[in-house]
Order: structure tokens, then sequence, then C-alpha cells
């Protein structure tokens, strides 16, 4: 199904399923606006859809338009951030709108591969924003994509290694209908959250049965083949949780690096004394530390362990006031820009 007439076919399979069966009324449907467009996708990069509507809502309530987000404070982007996890894609999403302001005069380029060059935008995402914004022709190739082609052609191989992954983007391109570019895209996208899902596919619902290899050899369960194996660093740290007067100690962290600019616990390096640091650093005084349960979160890298320990403040010195440090009432945190971890720890 790789030649002229068999890529018509994939196509036109999908744009009839998707009329019928495909979504049509997600909050960034129905607009040609890129600034939505654009925020969706970036929102939507390893994110799923319920999820982000939400997180989408209050975003643009409070940035409705690009010249919105540019002139916010880096800051304000994070704390609405907070919660969605993968922060660069905010740091960027931040950047991207101050350079498309300044030097595009607020208006988003059209042509994929000019989005592309933007902070935070990659190829797939390019193509998604000029398809939905302007009607470009161009291919996607995001995990759902990879997914969907790796099983009705059959390519075997990680998905994510440079090799495969080059032919999956020539196989998207040459499958691209000479109309219908929306539709298309859009089914793409459907057909792999909805029916060609990872861990329960739905072939007997599929438009692709008939034509799809991986059904026709009975491999649907092993495409497309999982990242080899390889053990991901476990790293491990000590967070305080100083409370005092029904308020925690939260300390911004550096702009780079996990978590960049978010609020969080203190952290202790290797072998230091909470006690220790909590009066050098945070001016504190401890009456009684309680080791509480560790929770574990899977970064892309690594596995962090973490081990909070529960201080209770005696005293804070009055000149303890630092930037980037703040004492920050429980009934606040909610609001405040923390990384789920983090906020898990505080939940409890
Ligand atoms: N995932 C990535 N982009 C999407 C979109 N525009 N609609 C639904 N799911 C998506």
């Amino acid at each position: 199904m790789t030649g002229r007439p068999q890529a018509q076919d994939f196509a036109g399979r999908l744009i009839a399923w998707q009329a019928l069966h495909g979504r049509h009324d997600l909050p960034w449907q129905n607009t040609r606006d890129a600034y939505r467009i654009w925020l969706a996708e970036i929102m939507l990069q390893q994110t799923q859809v319920a999820t982000v509507i939400p997180y989408y809502a209050r975003f643009l309530e409070r940035f409705p338009d690009i010249r919105a987000l540019a002139a916010a404070p880096v800051d304000a982007v994070m704390a609405l951030w907070s919660g969605l996890g993968y922060y660069a894609r905010a740091r960027n999403l931040h950047a991207c709108a101050r350079i498309i302001v300044e030097r595009h005069a607020g208006e988003f380029p059209r042509e994929a591969a000019a989005i592309a060059t933007l902070p935070g935008i990659g190829r797939s995402t390019a193509a998604a924003i000029a398809v939905f914004a302007h009607g470009m022709r161009g291919a996607i190739l995001d995990g759902n994509v990879k997914r969907v082609l790796a099983r009705c052609f059959a390519i075997d191989g990680f998905t994510g290694g440079k090799q495969v992954e080059n032919r999956l983007w020539q196989l998207a391109e040459s499958l691209l209908p000479t109309g219908g570019i929306e539709s298309y895209t859009q089914a793409l996208m459907d057909l792999g959250a909805t029916v060609c899902t990872r861990g329960k596919p739905d072939c007997v619902r599929c438009p692709l049965r008939g034509a799809c290899v991986a059904l026709e050899q009975d491999r649907v369960g092993q495409l497309p083949a999982p990242r080899p194996r390889k053990a991901l660093p476990r790293r491990s740290a000590r967070y305080l949780i100083l409370r005092h007067d029904n308020r925690v100690l939260l300390e911004q962290r550096p702009p780079s690096g996990i978590w960049g600019a978010l609020l969080c616990l203190p952290e202790l390096s290797d072998g230091e004394d909470p006690r220790l640091v909590a009066r050098q650093r945070y001016a504190c005084s401890v009456d009684d530390i309680e080791a509480q349960p560790p929770l574990t979160h899977g970064f892309t890298h690594f596995t962090l362990t973490l081990q909070p320990l529960l201080c209770h403040v005696s005293k804070v010195e009055p000149h303890a006031a630092q930037p980037g440090l703040q004492w920050l009432p429980l009934d606040a945190l909610d609001r405040a820009a923390l990384p789920a971890p983090i906020r898990k720890l505080l939940a409890r």
C-alpha cells in the first residue's frame, strides 16, 4: 500500500472514518487561530486530551492572545503550567511568543519549515500547526501516528530510533492526500488515540482493517516494537517540609534544569544535616523531624525517589526573608507553580 493509488486508499479510508467517528468539538478545533492551535499542540505533546482541556481553558483566559503571553513574566506562565509536567514546554512557549511578537509582528509563520525553527517546535508539531492553522500540506509523526504506521505497514524496530524514524517520515510524506489535509491529519491523531491504542487496539472498528499488515499477520500486540530496555539511572534526594504556623517554606528553582523556575521544597545535598541546613540556610529552628514515606517519580532520563522530611519549625529568625524563598500558606498551595511530585508530597 505504498504506491500512489494505495496512498489515496489509506487517506480515503481515514478521511471517511474521521467524518463519522473522529473528534470534532475539541476546544482547539474549529478555529484557524494559530495561537490557539499552537498552544494546544504544545500542551498535547506527551499529555492526554482530557488532562489538557482544563489547563488550556485557564491558559487562554489569562493569555487570550500571543501579545498577552509575550508581555507576561515567565513566572506567571509557569504557574499556569504547574502540574502539566515537562516544564521546558512552558519556557519555550514563552520564548516563542516573544520571538513571534518581536520578529514576526505577532503573526505565526505559514510554512512548517519556518515554524520548526521556533523554540520547542519540532517537525511534527510544526506540520500540525501549518495544517490546522493554514491548511498547508504536511506530514505529522507523533507517537500515535508512529504506532498507526508501524502496525499498518508492519514496520519492525523501535520507532524512536533514527533509521526507523526516517523510514516512517518517508512513509508519512508518501501517504499525504492531495485534498482534505485537515481531516486526514485529525483522523490520524484520533485513530491513534481512540482505536489504534497501545494497550487495547480496537481493530474491529478500525477503518484500516483489511489494509493493516500487523492485523493480517496477527502482530498487532507486538508492534510497534518497545524501546530497547536500558535501566534508567536512579537518583534520590531528601526534601525539607519546613512547616510553621500553617505555612510551608518553598524555594524557587534555578531557571534551567529539572523543574526550572518552579517553586520547590528545599532539597538537601548528600550528607547534609537537615537541622543544620534549616538553621544556616533558612534561619529556622527545628523541633522535631519525621521522615515520611518516600515517593518515586519517573522522568524521561532517570527515576527520582523523593524522601520527604517533615520538620516542625519552632522559630524563624526575623531576618529570614531572602529572594526566591516564600513562606506559603497551606491554602495557597493549590495555586502555586509546583512540580507534580512536590504537590503530591504536600497534599499528604
Ligand atoms: N494530539 C496532538 N494534537 C492533537 C490534536 N490537535 N487533537 C487531538 N489530539 C492531539
